[in-house]
């Protein structure tokens, strides 16, 4: 948190004008980010903007430009997350993700920090779960995959992590501790998957297109299964999941989280995480 209360907040923007927070990416045509945050700008009043860049040059120059125009804050999305860590001072989870989805412009510099660990764990306290205590199947090493992993280490979960490319599996695995890893073989994920209480698909797969990276046989009613995965909301494995009475949690809320997360470090006040929701949830279904 930055530490600035409500007051503070308001009288920043009293005495610097119109605070703008920007999200740089590319592409971010269709990014999500910007109805979600004018909601909250919206809900709680405040004389504020959030727009979106692709930049021509490096992530570094694009940081360095924000701050000297006297933006607010960034967030950062592909291709630039893992770039950005050089061009910050990292704090919270950053390091161990090595990658930036949140900068914050302080009097000391740009601070990049990496909500998308902490939407992860948010997004399933909003369905009454914590992984502690349970026993995590991670399918997913990129970028995702990491910052989930991150987040079930932190909560000390027992991890298996699965991947595409065995070897991502087994280098995510070293650096979390998780104590089974591999690739995405049938019969590897149906054994996970019923020694697994929580189901986590971290890949792309179901992006916009109709397919599932587990199994159908291997899900069941006992697995709490979650989908990074945010369009459609209703992917094949969460339809599959629903359909043999597992319990589902999509990828929106893991977005709405890591957003609520930036504009508390942003601004210091409580995420409007409602407001926030509906305007996700109305461009979702739209
Ligand atoms: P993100 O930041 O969204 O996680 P990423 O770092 O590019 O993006 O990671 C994409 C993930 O989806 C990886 O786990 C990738 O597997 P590989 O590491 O083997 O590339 C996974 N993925 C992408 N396409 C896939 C496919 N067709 N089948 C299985 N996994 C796939």
């Amino acid at each position: 948190m930055s530490g600035l209360d409500r007051q503070s907040y308001a009288g920043r923007v009293a005495a610097t004008g119109m605070d703008v927070y920007g999200l740089i990416g590319r592409p971010v045509e269709h990014s999500l980010s910007p109805p979600m945050h004018e909601a909250a700008y919206e809900e709680l009043g405040l004389d504020a903007r959030y727009v979106t860049f692709e930049p021509t040059a490096d992530a570094g120059s694009a940081i360095a430009a924000a701050e000297s125009l006297g933006m607010a804050g960034l967030n950062v999305t592909v291709p630039f997350k893992e770039a950005v860590v050089h061009d910050v001072t990292l704090a919270g989870h950053a390091r161990e993700i090595e990658a930036v989805n949140t900068v914050v412009f302080t009097d000391d510099g740009a601070v990049g920090y990496n909500t998308d660990a902490v939407g992860f764990r948010r997004a399933l306290a909003h369905h009454g779960i914590t992984s502690t205590d349970r026993r995590a199947v991670l399918v997913g090493a990129g970028g995702a995959g990491r910052a989930i992993a991150t987040a079930l280490a932190d909560d000390g979960a027992a991890i298996e992590i699965y991947n595409r490319t065995s070897e991502r599996a087994a280098d995510l695995a070293a650096a979390v501790g998780a104590d089974q890893w591999g690739g995405l073989a049938e019969a590897t994920l149906t054994d996970a998957c019923r020694r697994g209480d929580l189901l986590i698909n971290a890949t792309s797969v179901g992006l916009k297109e109709d397919r599932s990276p587990v199994p159908a046989a291997a899900l069941s009613e006992d697995l709490v299964v979650f989908d990074a995965v945010y369009r459609p909301p209703q992917t094949r494995l969460l339809r599959e999941a629903a359909a043999v009475g597992a319990r589902t949690i999509d990828g929106a809320w893991m977005l709405l989280y890591q957003g609520a997360a930036a504009f508390e470090h942003w601004t210091g006040i409580d995420a409007p995480t409602e407001a926030m929701n509906a305007a996700l949830r109305d461009r979702l279904s739209g």
